[in-house]
């Protein structure tokens, strides 16, 4: 392993650091201490900072040398609404909320090569560090692009980073395309004519219309998408009626889609409204199907990028311990949005075993403080490979 000294040496401080966060979570746009934390420790290191971008975003942006490249590291700084199951001193300080993420640890991790960057990097170029609100289901991301992101701080290339329980510290992650799903949620309402369960020909039911609903959408992945092709349709919420002799007049329905490929995304919402559509025929109902506007794209890591991801952690953990072409999760990130925009990469560390519920978004999970050290080498030495003088 190629830690570097001097921020295994900053290991203590770090670790001081992200219990410090872990103890203070902030949800969605609403991570103002941690984006002071955040910008007074880059202020510290003499890097420009700019605060508000994307509401709760912060940027610091360190120059060196004559360079015209420039690339862009992002780390996430939002919790979640979960009550923290730990009893450890680092534990929530505020109820019914938990760094049950690791975000914490991101932030952590890229200060830690901010720092080091600042003090003794050797590159040529311009690093920015996107330090992004919002992650978990609110799209941050998209907020700090909307807000000017690439215009104002110019990237040619954008790199993030995410732990992984169930996958051991000193390992890492790293796969060229695919890497995340797209997420999209859906809300579908039907609407029959209610009445009493004992004349149910003097009604249109809409339950039985969304039991159909919900086996309907089954096939949508089973018998429209390529075997070849991944996608998950799940509902998730099926709500009507009050009482035991009353047909209801409506029925909700809500569900998540998910997929790898833009195309196997807009399928997949395709497939939904086109049953709703056959449902309502031939049930008699009407049936109308909304889609979330701020779904989240599926991740893909362009190739060029993943490799050079690939060869910088080989670099520090060693080969055999770079997890190549591992599957892509069905789970989605909003780093998506950035990818969108110039290529990149977006790779995994491991967090441990994910033993006694350390696993992402359980009130058992935490940050492996072990990894700081490693994610901050990763990060200086992957800005110091794109930018080598
Ligand atoms: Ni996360």
């Amino acid at each position: 392993m190629q830690i570097i000294p001097s921020i295994a040496a900053r290991g203590d401080a770090l670790a001081a650091f992200r219990r410090d966060i872990h103890a203070h979570p902030e949800l969605a746009y609403e991570e103002t201490r941690t984006a002071a934390l955040v910008a007074e420790a880059l202020e510290r290191c003499g890097i420009e900072v700019h605060r508000g971008i994307g509401q709760t975003g912060v940027v610091g942006v360190l120059r060196r040398g004559d360079s015209t490249r420039r690339i862009g590291l992002r780390a996430d700084m939002d919790a979640l609404p979960i009550e923290e199951a730990n009893d450890f001193s680092h534990r929530s300080q505020h109820a019914g909320r938990m760094h049950a993420c690791g975000h914490d640890g991101h932030t952590t991790m890229l200060l830690g090569a901010a720092e080091y960057l600042a003090a003794s990097g050797r590159f040529d170029g311009t690093v920015v560090f996107i330090f992004q609100p919002a992650e978990e289901g609110r799209g941050g991301a998209a907020a700090m692009l909307a807000d000017g992101l690439l215009e104002r701080f110019p990237v040619d290339e954008v790199y993030g980073m995410h732990n992984w329980p169930g996958m051991r510290v000193g390992r890492f992650g790293v796969a060229a395309g695919p890497v995340m799903a797209s997420a999209d949620r859906f809300d579908i309402t039907i609407t029959g004519h209610g009445g009493h369960a004992a004349m149910p020909h003097l009604t249109r039911d809409p339950l039985v219309a969304g039991a159909a609903l919900v086996n309907a959408v089954q096939t949508i992945v089973a018998r429209t998408l390529d075997p070849l092709d991944s996608g998950v349709v799940s509902v998730t919420r099926f709500q009507a009626g009050d009482a035991y002799n009353v047909i209801p007049h409506q029925a909700r329905l809500s569900g998540t889609t998910r997929a790898l490929r833009a195309e196997v995304r807009a399928a997949l919402r395709e497939g939904v409204e086109r049953l709703c559509a056959g449902i309502a025929a031939a049930y008699g109902v009407s049936i109308e199907a909304t889609f979330n506007e701020g779904g989240y794209p599926p991740t893909v890591n362009t190739a060029a990028q993943a490799q050079v991801c690939r060869e910088v952690a080989g670099a520090l953990v060693g080969e055999e311990n770079v997890a190549w072409n591992r599957p892509p999760s069905m789970g989605a990130e909003d780093f998506s949005f950035f990818l969108e925009q110039r290529p990149g990469c977006y790779v995994w560390i491991g967090n441990g075993p994910g033993e006694s519920g350390c696993t992402l978004h359980n009130p058992r999970y935490d940050f492996n403080d072990d990894s700081l050290v490693i994610g901050a080498s990763y990060w200086v030495r992957l800005a110091e490979r794109l930018l080598s003088v």
